[in-house]
């Protein structure tokens, strides 16, 4: 599924996040930067220890919650590597929402200032991290939306879901946004 908003596009793909051949693969990693399962496992599986070795170097300090860092992308088909810190879902009332939009929006940033023209970015905080899917579709999909509508130059942004459970979440928002 794709939408157009001003001059730029949101997609949503159905596969594996390592495979998108983009100026940008987002990670959903933690705030230690240290590695894990799901996603973040998966990249640094594909991406090759000199990922981890550079994130280590550069960000010993790792990244807050609702921050993101940029490293080279190892063997990744990309040019960078975002390594995103996603909020831990607590029930809601801990600034959850606020944390995955200011995560996403950090990516976006990032994105414009390393003159990237594409962005792929898994449903950061849905899976460990238990963040209800609708909502985190709804958060994730808004910042976007917010962030390329009236933007000045154009950049496709890919949300790969892994599942479809996850597809289907994300489409339905991405549809609602077609007639608002
Ligand atoms: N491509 C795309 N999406 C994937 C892939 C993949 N290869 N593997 C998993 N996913 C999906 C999951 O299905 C989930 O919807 O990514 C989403 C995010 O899940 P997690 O990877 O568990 O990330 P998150 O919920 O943000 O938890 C982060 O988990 O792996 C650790 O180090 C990581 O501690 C951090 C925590």
């Amino acid at each position: 599924m794709k939408v157009q908003f001003g001059f730029s596009r949101i997609e949503l793909a159905h596969g594996d996040i390592t495979q998108q051949h983009v100026d940008a693969i987002v990670n959903a990693a933690n705030a230690d930067l240290a590695g894990g399962g799901g996603v973040d496992g998966a990249i640094h599986r594909a991406a090759g220890p000199s990922v981890m070795e550079e994130t280590r170097a550069r960000y010993p300090l790792g990244c807050p919650p609702g921050d993101a860092v940029v490293t080279s992308a190892g063997l990744l088909p990309a040019r960078y590597l975002f390594h995103a810190v996603g909020p831990i879902w607590r029930g809601g009332q801990q600034r959850e929402a606020e944390l995955l939009r200011s995560c996403v929006r950090r990516c976006l940033e990032l994105a414009a200032k390393h003159d990237c023209q594409s962005l792929a970015l898994p449903a950061i905080s849905t899976g460990a991290y238990r963040f209800p899917i609708d909502l985190a579709a709804e958060n994730l999909l808004d910042e976007i939306r917010k962030f390329v509508d009236g933007a000045p130059r154009s950049l496709i942004v890919r949300v790969v879901l892994f599942d479809a459970g996850s597809y289907g979440a994300f489409a339905r928002v991405l549809e609602s946004f077609v007639d608002r």
